[in-house]
């Protein structure tokens, strides 16, 4: 990867955000950029101001940086991500990251819309991830090892901590919300899958599918960041649903869900 991306997005970010490190930071996926609420917000930028960023191109993601104060924790919050379908290279999908690691940053909340496969699931149900299958084959680790991501061959055993998914689980039960523990396949998008894709994810034992959250779960998990998931269900992946797929109804399962996205969150920050 090209480190100077990463060097120029920090460069130009203030001296604040590196004073004192960030006790979460969350990346928030289609639709989950309404679900922040701060006592006081110490930075906040568009991702168009910050170098390496680009404008955040997809329809939902909000495209903004936002630090701030909530319950007495500091947050570092990335408003929409980059994905890599965008087919901007993996810089600036791991750009929040990096960024998150050099603020000191240890814990990592990733957020994301994504398709049911486990026929259990019904659209505004929530998933935990417990652990993902990379069907795209490639991550943002390929490439000249640097020893400050981590070991070479870096352990992929216990990605999503324990401890994390104990406190999304209290909090979606205490919020009385539907929410399971599951295993989120990762396809490279940004076409939707197949019927024959979808079945056999779901033989592989996926419970989620979608375009996101791997490649920045893998290099913060590599880095030492311990590292939580949240998939809202917006739909019925392919062949399950009945009709064709559409990220309109994407943004619309996420718009529905807004007020129990932002509770979740908010009682996750008090309580990790
Ligand atoms: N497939 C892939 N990505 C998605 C889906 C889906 O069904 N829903 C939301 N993101």
């Amino acid at each position: 990867m090209n480190c100077m991306i990463f060097d120029k997005a920090a460069d130009f970010l203030p001296d604040e955000c590196f004073s004192k490190p960030p006790d979460l930071a969350i990346i928030l996926g289609s639709g989950w950029g309404e679900s922040l609420t701060s006592d006081r917000t110490l930075v906040n930028f568009s991702y168009s101001d910050i170098p390496g960023f680009g404008a955040a191109t997809v329809v939902g993601h909000a495209g903004e940086f936002k630090l701030y104060e909530r319950a007495g924790k500091r947050i570092a919050a990335f408003c929409g991500r980059r994905h890599w379908y965008e087919g901007v290279g993996w810089e600036t999908v791991v750009l929040p990251v990096e960024l998150a690691r050099r603020m000191g940053c240890g814990k990592l909340l990733l957020t994301n819309a994504s398709g049911g496969i486990n026929p259990a699931l019904r659209p505004g149900d929530l998933v935990i991830l417990k652990d993902h299958i990379n069907t795209v084959g490639i991550n943002p680790l390929i490439g000249p090892h640097n020893p400050v991501w981590g070991p070479r061959f870096p352990d992929m055993s216990d990605v999503y901590t324990q401890h994390l998914r104990d406190v999304l689980h209290a909090v979606a039960n205490r919020r009385g919300l539907r929410v399971m523990e599951g295993i989120y396949a990762f396809t490279a998008g940004p076409v939707f899958e197949t019927p024959a894709e979808i079945r056999a994810y779901g033989r592989m034992g996926a419970d989620v599918v979608g375009m996101s959250t791997v490649p920045e779960a893998v290099f913060a998990h590599a880095c030492g960041m311990k590292v939580a998931g949240v998939a809202l269900v917006s739909n019925l992946a392919a062949g399950i649903s009945s009709k064709p797929l559409c990220h309109e109804e994407v943004l619309e399962a996420t718009s529905v869900a807004k007020n129990l996205m932002a509770g979740l969150i908010d009682e996750f920050i008090a309580r990790c």
